[in-house]
């Protein structure tokens, strides 16, 4: 992945603020080796530290993989708190579920398992505090108009890879998604009801305040 902040200053950042315990190291560790995808730990400590901010009840993300950025999220909830992630992949979904026990969040976190645009029609609107958009990225703008609608006012939504490697802001340099990375972009400048900022942690992490 391209580095867009100076590697020393994210290798302080994530030795000083957004340390990983066990668990999350672990997560991360497996999501390596197998070369699947997971946020970057400061990432996942800003979005724990923002939903600890407006404290935080109902989060629903979408793009579960093997839990990291869940197990982020979970633990910025109160017990009475829920986590609803979505993942396609049922054998994904099931590794989730165990690291979710092993992190001791799981008697707050429901795994969906399915498509996000089979399961997002059936959740309430209004409803959930925050929605972290992390899945496939050819039905972001979908997800995006699902995550206002879904979101209560003043809510946040979150989605990480807007830079999608450089190519969304570099005019010439496509890969597959690109398209639909800046569409998405320009969806989110365009909602009157979102309030956004792009912050260059990772391959960038869109924040936005729903009003
Ligand atoms: C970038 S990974 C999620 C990483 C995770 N949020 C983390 O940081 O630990 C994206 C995940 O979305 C899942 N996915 C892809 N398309 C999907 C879809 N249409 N509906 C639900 N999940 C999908 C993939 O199987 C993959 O596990």
């Amino acid at each position: 992945m391209a580095n867009f902040v100076d590697e020393a200053a994210v290798d302080f950042v994530r030795r000083s603020f957004a340390t990983e315990d066990g668990v999350l190291a672990s997560i991360k560790g497996t999501c390596r080796s197998r070369d699947l995808p997971s946020i970057t730990p400061e990432a996942g400590r800003f979005i724990q530290l923002m939903l600890r901010s407006i404290e935080t009840e109902r989060v629903l993300e979408i793009g579960t993989c093997l839990g990291y950025s869940g197990v982020w999220i979970a633990r910025a909830l109160p017990s009475s708190g829920t986590l609803e992630t979505i993942e396609v992949d049922s054998e994904r979904a099931d590794e989730a579920r165990e690291w979710f026990e092993k992190a001791d969040v799981d008697d707050r976190v429901e795994v969906h398992t399915g498509k996000a645009r089979a399961v997002l029609p059936t959740l309430p609107t209004n409803y959930y505090d925050a929605v972290f958009i992390d899945a496939d990225k050819e039905s972001m703008t979908e997800y995006l108009d699902f995550a206002t609608r879904l979101t209560a006012h003043g809510g946040l939504v979150f989605a990480d890879n807007v830079f999608w490697q450089g190519t969304t802001f570099t005019e010439g340099r496509e890969i597959d998604g690109t398209a639909e990375v800046r569409a998405f972009v320009q969806e989110a400048l365009d909602q009157s009801n979102l309030d956004a900022t792009i912050l260059p942690l990772g391959d960038g992490l869109l924040v936005g305040r729903v009003g």
